[in-house]
């Protein structure tokens, strides 16, 4: 497969760290220096579906694509206004499409997967082009009561449209069964035959466990993802990381020796938007005209689960 599109859109409000000061027992020197993030873009008049069209849109023309050239969508989501139908169904009503479609629920790894099962779609079915959207709301998720969690967020959305190539070079996927450091669960309706008490609530998270678990997992995947491509850290043009914290991504940078200008960021701008992180910065640097044809570029993430991944890429539409 090759990208050949990428589109991203964000809510229209813009909080600082002093607005969340406003609330919250924090400062903006604290968030970021700790985190790199200086303001997140929050949902409040849009909806989530709304930003995921307007990304879907933005990367359809980026493409040159219409509508009835999409064969398959592909949706990674964590939480949106519905439990049931997916993400997919009603964003795929919105836009008009025609084609079969499903979400994907890999938290923040969610574009590595949906990257892969694009590729094997690709290989398998006569398809020509297949719109990856992550639209996520972490707003919706966080405790806005619990400082140590809910400044790290924000909402947004990113997509690619991808169609056949041979710009994949290597892939890694992995998940640890480790549900402890970030879970939320959701409330259950009543029922009359269940006694036991299971209740929903905001977002659960140990950062420090994260943390760790982010460093030594994407490490790991960048090491293998690196060698299954058959590449050294020095041949790769730009490593575009998930955008958790900044020193996150500098503790990576350092694991594989490469300079600062190899790691474009956004981070200070929209904070962590789960999986839509890596296409909205993919995004930039597509119409910044960063990307030149042949950049290798190396995508990682690690999300709740725990999910890990990381991809390969060489930019490009020929
Ligand atoms: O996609 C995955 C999503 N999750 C993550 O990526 C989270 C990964 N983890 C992290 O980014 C970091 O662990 C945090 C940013 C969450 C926390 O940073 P830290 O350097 O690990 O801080 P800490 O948890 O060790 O807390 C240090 C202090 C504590 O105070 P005491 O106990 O030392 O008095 C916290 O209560 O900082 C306090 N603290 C804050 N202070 C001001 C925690 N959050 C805040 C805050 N403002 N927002």
């Amino acid at each position: 497969m090759k990208i050949i599109g990428t589109g991203s859109a964000h809510p229209a409000l813009s909080v600082t760290n002093d607005m969340i000061a406003q609330f919250l027992d924090t400062s903006d020197e604290w968030i970021v220096s700790r985190t790199g993030i200086k303001e997140r873009r929050l949902i409040t008049d849009e909806t989530l579906e709304d930003l995921a069209v307007e990304a879907a849109k933005n990367a359809m023309e980026n493409a040159g694509v219409k509508l009835d050239e999409i064969d398959f969508l592909i949706v990674s989501n964590v939480v949106n206004e519905y439990d049931t139908p997916s993400l997919s169904c009603v964003i795929h009503g919105m836009l008009g499409l025609e084609c079969p479609s499903f979400d994907i629920n890999c938290a923040c790894t969610g574009f590595m997967y949906a990257l892969d099962i694009a590729e094997s779609f690709l290989k398998t079915h006569d398809y020509r082009n297949i719109l990856i959207v992550c639209a996520e709301e972490p707003g919706r998720m966080v405790d806005w009561k619990d400082r140590s969690q809910c400044v790290l967020f924000g909402d947004g959305a990113g997509a690619v449209v991808v169609t056949q190539g041979d710009n994949l070079k290597a892939v890694q996927l992995r998940t640890h069964s480790k549900v402890d450091p970030l879970w939320q669960k959701r409330l259950m309706q009543p029922t009359p035959f269940v006694t036991k008490e299971e209740k929903g609530g905001p977002l659960v998270m140990n950062g420090q466990d994260v943390f760790k678990l982010a460093v030594s997992s994407s490490t790991d995947d960048i090491d293998i993802v690196l060698r299954r491509a058959g590449m050294t850290p020095d041949q790769i043009d730009y490593y575009v990381l998930h955008q958790a914290n900044i020193r996150i991504i500098e503790m990576i940078r350092r694991f594989v020796r490469q300079p600062q200008s190899k790691f474009p960021v956004n981070i200070e701008k929209y904070g962590n938007t789960s999986s839509a992180t890596i296409p909205i910065l993919l995004d930039e640097l597509n119409r910044s005209n960063r990307l030149k044809e042949g950049d290798m570029i190396l995508m990682s993430a690690f999300g709740a689960g725990f999910t890990t991944g990381a991809v390969v890429l060489r930019w490009g539409k020929n």
